[in-house]
């Protein structure tokens, strides 16, 4: 479970008037000079709101904090994403199905999963300023010396943060003397706080059901998409007919009242996840768990998050889920933060499975779970040997979106500066996540005979089912090209006075100039072959 401490860890370019009487590329070479990739959280937060990325929710009564929108941008590198993620771990999978539970989940779920007891991170409130923190993020943040004295006051080596929470934690009143103590700023006020005792938060969001407002009728909002697939196992098995060993696949959003949302779309509140819950015979799961692992590591290579920037951590048994045998995090290097986690691989044993199902005193369970005298369902499945009942072990991958956002947002960040001394920012995405894959942009916007053309193009390669093709006719067309190269296009099609038979060359009717965002190389091809071309590019 999030979030934990490391501890192991294993020019834009003005278009080239064609080449006379030759198709193809005309202008190769990039005519760039330096790379440099994105480098502070806060360019990226600067691109995400002048370009339509991503904005804070509620903005226009000041915002609400931990919530975030996706804009017209955004919402289509996010939906790409997901697609990508959807491909890979089920189309291209012969083992899995796909879910899509509700939010809203009945009180019995989130207890029998263990969140109703478990789900808290702990808290301490400033009595000066009655601001309220997270404990370890608030110590985290301190000065070295700070946290050094606070670690010396609990009497916990400083070398093991995670030890330091722990005690913290663990001894309430001697935590609230050390903070003090040790001089613990608040950071909103600047000045040492007079700090209470550690308690635990539960970071759940309960919401009432129907019109009476009782104790009895109130549901949460799921902190994770996982119980949705656990409680619906049964539903799955009995209708797929699947064995040992599948797997359930779900993205949704899932809610949780972070003490300190901070860093942007980082840690939010509302947030959405991408999930599998594998399902397994007892004794095969730790060679599922190192599957996965691998299985994880490739597909964020594919988004363009290469395996160089991501450090495994093999969580230390103090700091695993109440559901988890062993995890695996992968700690994503993003800028400003460093290494957070960007997805957790866990073991949950037949913890999960076992904690709903009824009869669980006959079923053998390993996991040690709580009695469940509500459950109406018994959540077994043939053993693929014995073929007797048995609660299988569960690997879960489960990715953040927006964390993931982040992280393809951030290796597509590119600084260049071109070979005449200008500077461009380009996003270099992956041409299956682009928001935008092709804009059209006719060179004379007032020219029907130019117009109709492109209007024609656009519409054409819309219909290939690539994604979203724009007709680009806002600006000048070297404010097109800038503005594309910062949202990521791959590529942009500009018709001009030569496509419709009015330039100088009339080898050039029905051809277009297409550049490309990488290279910057413009390339003249025929509007028969656009179609082909574009598809074996954006696949
Ligand atoms: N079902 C397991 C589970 O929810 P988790 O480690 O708590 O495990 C999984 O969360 C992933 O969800 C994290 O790796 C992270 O990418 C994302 N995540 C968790 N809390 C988040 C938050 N407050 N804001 C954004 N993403 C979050």
């Amino acid at each position: 479970m999030e979030p934990r401490t490391v501890l192991t860890l294993i020019g834009f370019c003005v278009p080239r008037r064609a080449e006379k009487s030759r198709l193809g590329t005309f202008f190769s070479g990039s005519g760039k000079e330096t790379t440099v990739p994105a480098n502070s959280m806060e360019e990226l937060v600067s691109l995400c709101k002048r370009r339509g990325f991503i904005f804070q929710g509620s903005e226009i009564y000041g915002g609400l904090q931990g919530f975030y929108d996706y804009g017209p941008l955004g919402v289509e590198l996010k939906n790409n994403l997901k697609a990508a993620w959807w491909r890979t771990n089920v189309y291209e999978r012969d083992d899995m199905e796909g879910l899509d539970a509700s939010i809203i989940m009945h009180r019995q779920v989130l207890r029998h999963s263990g969140h109703e007891a478990t789900f808290s991170d702990p808290m301490v409130d400033n009595r000066k300023t009655k601001k309220r923190y997270r404990l370890d993020h608030l110590v985290k943040d301190q000065k070295a010396d700070v946290v050094a004295k606070v670690a010396e006051g609990i009497g916990e080596s400083v070398e093991n943060f995670p030890a330091v929470v722990a005690a913290l934690v663990a001894n309430p009143a001697r935590a609230s003397e050390a903070l003090i103590a040790a001089g613990v700023r608040d950071p909103f006020s600047g000045e040492v706080g007079d700090w209470t005792e550690p308690k635990p938060f539960n970071m759940m969001f309960r919401t009432t059901i129907g019109p009476t407002a009782d104790e009895d009728s109130f549901g949460y909002l799921r902190p994770e998409t996982a119980q949705g697939i656990f409680t619906n196992f049964k539903n799955v098995v009995d209708s797929t007919s699947r064995r040992l060993p599948f797997g359930i696949a779900q993205i949704g959003k899932a809610f949780r009242n972070e003490i300190t949302p901070r860093n942007f779309i980082f840690r939010v509140r509302e947030l959405e996840q991408m999930e599998i819950e594998f399902f397994c015979a007892p004794g095969t799961d730790e060679e599922w768990h190192q599957h996965w692992l691998e299985a994880r590591l490739s597909w964020w290579e594919a988004q363009g998050v290469p395996r160089e920037k991501i450090q495994i951590l093999d969580v230390p048994k103090e700091d695993l889920a109440h559901y988890s045998k062993r995890t695996y995090d992968l700690m994503y290097d993003y800028p400003t933060l460093g290494y957070e986690e960007i997805e957790g691989i866990a073991n949950r044993s037949d913890y999960d499975l076992g904690s709903h199902t009824k009869a669980q005193g006959e079923l053998g369970l390993v996991a040690k779970v709580e009695e469940n005298l509500d459950s109406i369902a018994k959540l077994t499945i043939p053993h693929p040997e014995t073929n007797k009942p048995v609660v299988p072990f569960v690997i879960e991958p489960s990715a953040g979106v927006d964390r993931a956002m982040l992280a393809v947002l951030s290796e597509a960040f590119t600084k260049e500066t071109l070979e005449n001394g200008s500077e461009r920012i380009v996003l270099k995405l992956r041409p299956h996540l682009a928001p935008i894959k092709v804009a059209v942009i006719p060179l004379a916007r007032n020219r029907e005979e130019i117009t109709t053309v492109a209007r024609r193009i656009k519409a054409d390669l819309q219909k290939l089912g690539l994604g979203r093709v724009l007709y680009e006719d806002s600006g000048n067309i070297g404010k097109a090209y800038r503005r594309h190269d910062e949202v990521g296009t791959p590529y942009c099609v500009t018709v001009d006075f030569d496509t419709v038979g009015k330039g100088e060359d009339a080898t050039l009717t029905d051809t277009v100039t297409v550049r490309d965002r990488d290279t910057l190389a413009q390339e003249r091809v025929r509007i028969s072959e656009l179609a082909n071309w574009m598809r074996e590019r954006l696949r």
